[in-house]
């Protein structure tokens, strides 16, 4: 009997021994999830899943070394969302309450939050058509595209307008089709070499001021006509109104991403483009990028930083 009941005290130990061991390997398996690490510093499980579904494992550990800010999985669900550039949208958005998170994520990935002109680096001319140019990356002054083609006075005016051979074929197909749906497009400026901009911009410096010759010309270097992937446009009913209000402004806005052209400072993205809405400024990015740019309504530059830089 005595023996029975011994069996029976060994039995229990042994039962409860294991279902604790049993519990404390769960438990510390528990403590390596990233739900356990992200709670104890003040995310909810709602939060953790988002982290561990947006995120590399890479991410996640950088992230467990800062702080619980609830901006942060708000950040992650906006869709142009980099994470490298996270430090720097929580900064922006601290300075700048009355942003909302999209355009805090533009301008942040554009480099807009830094001025115009400071800190710029050299273009990356290897991404060719998709190259950025802008008022923080540059082209040397001895940067002269290699492939550039002359348009004829059937497409532009006056001579020497030339654009580099993929931008020219391009245009010439649009044109074309312009053409035959009844609009005549004219192009008023193409490549233009480093010179040829230091030229423009320093008349329109002396004629108003330096701050608003910004909005409207680029300094030297930093023009994409020297890319020879950009070209101005107007047509015979721009020499009476403004090029938006013509129809051949309208037959660009449908069917120019068509061609692999995208209207390159668009309205209301000033403080990203940095210039002036411009109706009759194109820029040939390729069809694939035109394509998104349109459809997306995003600038050129916001392009860039998600998808080719
Ligand atoms: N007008 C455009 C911004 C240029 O000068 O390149
Ligand atoms: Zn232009």
């Amino acid at each position: 009997m005595k023996k029975k009941v011994l069996l029976i005290i060994i039995g229990i130990i042994v039962i409860i021994g294991s279902v604790s061991g049993v519990l404390v390997i769960k438990h510390i398996n528990y403590t390596k999830t990233y739900e356990y690490k992200f709670t104890k510093i003040g995310y909810s499980k709602e939060e953790v899943k988002l982290l561990e579904k947006e995120l590399k494992n890479e991410e996640l550990d950088t992230l467990l070394n800062r702080k619980y800010n609830k901006n942060i999985t708000k950040f992650i669900k906006e869709k142009y969302f980099i994470f490298n550039n996270l430090d720097e949208y929580l900064k922006y958005l601290k300075d700048n309450k009355d942003k909302n998170l999209t355009d805090v994520i533009a301008i942040v990935n554009t480099n807009s939050n830094n001025e115009f002109y400071s800190n710029t680096k050299k273009t990356d001319i290897s991404k060719n058509e998709l190259m950025l140019v802008n008022k923080y990356n540059y082209l040397t002054s001895d940067y002269n595209p290699d492939d550039l083609e002359e348009l004829s006075n059937v497409y532009a005016y006056g001579t020497n307008q030339m654009l580099r051979h993929d931008a020219y074929n391009a245009f010439i197909e649009m044109w074309n089709k312009a053409s035959e749906d009844g609009y005549k497009l004219i192009v008023n400026s193409s490549y233009r070499s480093y010179e040829e901009q230091e030229k423009i911009y320093n008349d329109y410096s002396s004629w108003y001021g330096d701050n608003d010759a910004d909005k409207k010309a680029a300094r030297p270097g930093y023009s994409e006509h020297q890319t020879g992937l950009a070209l101005d446009i107007q047509s015979y009913c721009s020499e009476e109104k403004k090029f938006d209000e013509c129809p051949e402004f309208t037959w660009l806005s449908n069917n120019a991403y068509k061609y692999g052209f995208i209207i390159r400072y668009p309205k209301d993205l000033e403080h990203i483009t940095g210039y002036n809405y411009e109706s009759w400024h194109y820029r040939y990015v390729g069809v694939k990028a035109s394509t998104y740019i349109h459809d997306n309504n995003i600038s050129f530059d916001e392009y860039y930083a998600y998808f080719i830089k």
